[in-house]
């Protein structure tokens, strides 16, 4: 058991090292902003890092991602960008956890110059 893991861990470092340096040297290269959906490159972003404070009873700052209305509220204050951005005079979000990736941000930011589509 023991030895297995000690072949395994290794592996699984490198492979997670190596991802990591790319995102981090190839941002252009690896980041597609063709082809902009809401289903497959905005929801997922917003389920997963958002709704647990913006959805449904839980609307911290009036916030509903899930309603466009809302949406269109927080893209035409500038708030939407600004905060995933971390950008002075906002609030950074999502708020306790990490920065989106600089792809994920850069998709959205597409999304939001396309005039947020529900597609
Ligand atoms: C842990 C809870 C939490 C998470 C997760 C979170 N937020 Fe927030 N968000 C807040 C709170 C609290 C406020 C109100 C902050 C304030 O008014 O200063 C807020 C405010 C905002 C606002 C400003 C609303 C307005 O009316 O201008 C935007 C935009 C926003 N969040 C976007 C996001 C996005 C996008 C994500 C996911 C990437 C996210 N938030 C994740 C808690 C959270």
């Amino acid at each position: 058991m023991i030895r297995k893991l000690i072949f395994i861990l290794p592996i699984v470092l490198a492979t997670s090292c190596t991802y990591y340096n790319e995102e981090e040297l190839y941002p252009n290269e690896t980041c597609d902003t063709t082809n902009i959906s809401y289903t497959n490159d905005v929801l997922p972003v917003f389920q997963e890092s958002c709704y647990a404070c913006h959805y449904n009873n839980t609307t911290y700052g009036n916030l509903d991602l899930s309603n466009f209305v809302h949406i269109q509220r927080v893209v035409d204050n500038g708030n939407l960008l600004r905060n995933i951005k971390h950008e002075q005079g906002g609030t950074a979000m999502p708020q306790g956890a990490a920065k989106l990736p600089d792809c994920t941000i850069l998709k959205i930011e597409q999304w939001i110059n396309l005039g947020i589509p529900n597609n």
